[in-house]
Parts: C-alpha cells; structure tokens; sequence
C-alpha cells in the first residue's frame, strides 16, 4: 500500500498553517506560546482531515502534554491509518529570538511503520547516499567513519564538513575533529535540519553526528528514507523513568542501534515549513496580506523531495 499523492497538499497544509500561527510570536522570547501556538494549529488541521492517525512521536507523553501526546489519536475518520511523527515548533529558541532555522514538521507513514519512540535522547549518525551503507557506523571510532567518508568521496581530510549540535556533552568529539582539521558546522539547534544537511552536496555537510532529541532522529530519518541516505540512532536513557517508559513502548533491548529502515518502513510523507529562514527552506515571508511559505517535501513512494511555496491570506 502506498500514500495517495493527494495527501501531500493536506499535510504541507498542517505544517503551513502551524508555522504561520507562530508568526507573531517571532521574537517574543516566549517559546512556550509559540510552540503552545503551533501545537493547537497543528492538532486543529490535522483533525479536519478524513484519516485514522495516532501520534507516535509528539509533545510528550499523556501525563505531561494535553496536546498532541504519543499515542493520541488524531483526524476525522475514515479508511486511512497512519502512524504520525510531529514536531509542531523545531527550534523554540529560533523563534523566542527570531533567529534562523525554526520549522514546523511532520511525518506520517502507514499504522505501524513509524517507529514509537520515547522522548529521549539519541545518538545519531546520518551520511549521504554517495558513502556505501557499511563505511560509517554510530559504533565506529569518529576517525573511521571520517576516513571512510573521505576516501569514498575522494576529499582530503580538511574538506570533510561535520555537523552537530554545539553542545557541551560533544567536546570530545569536537575535539577529535578538531585535531583531524575537519571542518565543523556547529549548530546550536534543531537537529532535524542538521541531519538533513547530508542530503544534497549544497549545503556542504559530508557527515551528522551526535546526540539530539530521539523524536527529531525519527523525523530527520523518515525524510533521509525518501533521499536514500543513511541513518542510524541508538536512545540513552537518562533514569528510571526514561527506562520504564521506554518498556512500556516495547523496548527490551534499551541499547539497540536502530537502522533506518527499522524506524522508517513503506511509504511516507514527510513536510517542514520554515518559519524562520534557514538552509534547508525560507522563513515566512509576510506580503499583501498573505503569508508566503516554503516547506519541503518527501513522499517515498513517488519519489519526491521537493521545495513548495504557498501563499494563504492572513485571516484577519
Ligand atoms: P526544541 O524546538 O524542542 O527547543 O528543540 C530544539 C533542539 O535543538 C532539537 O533540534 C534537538 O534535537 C534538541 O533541541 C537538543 O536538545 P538539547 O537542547 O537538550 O541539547
């Protein structure tokens, strides 16, 4: 079974919609409304539509999110299941400071191929469909999966571009990519976009790597699918409670390296509209009273990765 092309319009609706109703929150130093903003946005659009969804991956978990929380079920009814991964506001921070690199985001895939992952960290790794899927590992050195990436693509060392959120926890890492002469791109959020930096040679990122959110792996790897790029990402679990909660989802094996293909199965949509300006798409552009917006597109079984501009009338 495939996903009707049809859907695409409806589901670049969801994200449109979601990122426009955070517009005016732009640099207001108020992430909570404006993630708050694009949650209802997001639950509102996707409730109109004639599908059967539940919420894999979403703003939390039932006792802490009364919006969009894993395991709600979404959507009018109808013939339709699917399995949905959203991330209303990727880059709160982006927003509360009006910088670059806010999206809004979803995926969806048919019931049961979307991988039900709890709110946790994970370890990921994506590179480009031009490095053979065994030249990089999560379990390699960071020096191996460099050289490989290197010698595959013919680059020196020095030409090597890594990407990864500028975090404390990864000076290690920056470290040994520093003394390699491997040049960073160190982000300082939204990881979503990060890992799809592998995608395209424009945006000049041979390798992501590091812990992110475990809900933004899932996202980035159901568009990577569609790419034929690869991913893998292992969860940490933090405490008791990650580790419980991640039980009850069915995790035995709390230290599996996940492969693409375990997290992503079938067919997919995948949408981000930008809201801000970043690498990936344009922020929204306000003109004649109409928002102008750009999302980007992957539909797995049409083979689609698209940019696509809308224009909606601000409702007054
Ligand atoms: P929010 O939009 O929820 O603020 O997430 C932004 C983000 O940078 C993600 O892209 C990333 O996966 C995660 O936060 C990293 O978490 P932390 O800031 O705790 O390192």
């Amino acid at each position: 079974m495939t996903l009707n092309i049809e859907l695409i319009d409806k589901i670049i609706n969801v994200t449109s919609k979601a990122a426009t109703s955070c517009y005016k929150f732009l640099g207001k130093n108020d992430k909570v409304n404006a993630d708050k903003a694009a949650t209802d946005s997001m639950r509102h659009e996707i409730n109109k539509l004639e599908i059967n969804g539940e919420v894999v991956i979403g703003e939390g978990e039932l006792d802490e999110a009364p919006m969009l929380y894993i395991g709600e079920k979404l959507g009018a009814g109808g013939k339709i299941n699917l399995d949905i991964a959203v991330d209303p506001l990727e880059g709160t921070n982006f927003v509360a400071k009006n910088l670059p690199g806010a999206l809004s985001v979803i995926s969806i895939a048919e019931k049961g191929n979307l991988f039900n992952a709890p709110e946790t960290y994970m370890n990921k790794l994506a590179v480009s469909n031009k490095i053979p899927v065994d030249a990089t590992d999560l379990d390699f050195p960071v020096e191996k999966n460099i050289h490989n990436i290197a010698d595959y693509l013919n680059k020196d060392i020095k030409d090597i571009t890594a990407c990864l959120l500028n975090r404390p926890r990864h000076k290690e890492i920056i470290d040994k990519l520093k003394k390699m002469n491997v040049k960073l791109k160190l982000i300082t959020d939204g990881d979503v976009s990060g890992a799809l930096m592998v995608t395209d040679d424009k945006y000049n990122v041979d390798i992501f790597l590091g812990i992110g959110g475990g809900p933004e792996g899932v996202l980035a790897a159901s568009a990577l699918d569609t790419y034929g790029c690869k991913f893998q990402g292992r969860f940490l679990f933090e405490n008791e409670k990650d580790i419980s909660r991640a039980k009850k989802m069915g995790i035995t094996d709390l230290n599996k390296k996940y492969d693409l293909k375990e997290i992503i199965k079938g067919d997919s949509i995948f949408c981000a509209t930008g809201i801000t300006a970043g690498d990936l798409v344009k922020g929204i552009n306000v003109k004649d009273s109409k928002y102008i917006t750009e999302t980007l597109v992957t539909h797995k079984s049409s083979n689609t990765c698209k940019i696509v501009t809308r224009e909606d009338t601000i409702k007054t």
